[in-house]
């Protein structure tokens, strides 16, 4: 199965159950704030401009609106980013951790403040060409409810970061059109894995949450 529909597929299953869906959310919620963290970590005060700054209170904001849902939803026992209160939170962070160290490793001839600017770029631009695509498929199958309305302005927030950085790269970045191809082949490889986590994880939950037949 390809993996837009499988997602789709995950995606249905996970909003018609509300501990499922409060797992979804605290799952993005610790995505978002890996990306808050790693922004913050990996960029050097001398060269931190307003728009970097930004961008990690941004992530970190989605974070904490995305928490809040998650708890909303699911009640105080999601306050946290214990494994139990994640779908595949482990896999979720490999695919963020191995993502970034890929594109590192690509750059690690580099001097240090180059290198850490390259790999800011096209980690953020990869992530939310993602993070649009996954986020999209998410909002329809909600429908008109209130997350899906909190989901817009967190979305007008990730346009403009692709925005930003794609910018940048096609400006400041001669290797762009070749590099992003590669990199586009990596991140989609890490992608499959992780919905196929998804799905693996979903499939062994359905038998406990089937109905004992009469
Ligand atoms: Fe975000
Ligand atoms: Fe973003």
């Amino acid at each position: 199965m390809h993996a837009q529909d499988r997602i789709g597929n995950s995606i249905a299953a996970i909003v018609a159950d509300p501990i499922l869906h409060a797992k979804w959310l605290n799952t993005f919620s610790f995505l978002e704030y890996v990306g808050f963290r790693k922004i913050v970590k990996s960029q050097r005060a001398e060269a931190l401009s307003a728009a970097v700054l930004n961008h990690a209170l941004e992530e970190g904001r989605h974070a904490l609106g995305l928490k809040k849902l998650a708890v909303k939803l699911g009640g105080l026992s999601f306050d946290s980013y214990a494994p139990e209160t994640m779908l595949c939170g482990e896999e979720a962070e490999a695919y963020f951790q191995e993502l970034d160290g890929a594109c590192d490793e690509a750059f690690s001839a580099l001097p240090e403040a180059e290198r850490a600017k390259l790999v800011y770029c096209y980690v953020t631009w990869l992530i939310e060409r993602r993070a649009l695509d996954v986020y999209g498929v998410y909002k329809q199958a909600l429908g008109a409810s209130e997350i899906a309305r909190k989901l817009d302005g967190l979305l007008a927030e990730e346009i403009r970061h692709l925005a930003e950085v794609e910018a940048w790269l096609q400006a400041g970045d001669p290797g762009f059109p070749t590099r992003s191809k590669e990199f586009e082949a990596v991140e989609a490889r890490l992608y499959d894995t992780f919905v196929e986590a998804l799905a693996r994880d979903l499939a062994q939950r359905k038998p406990l949450a089937a109905p004992v037949p009469a």
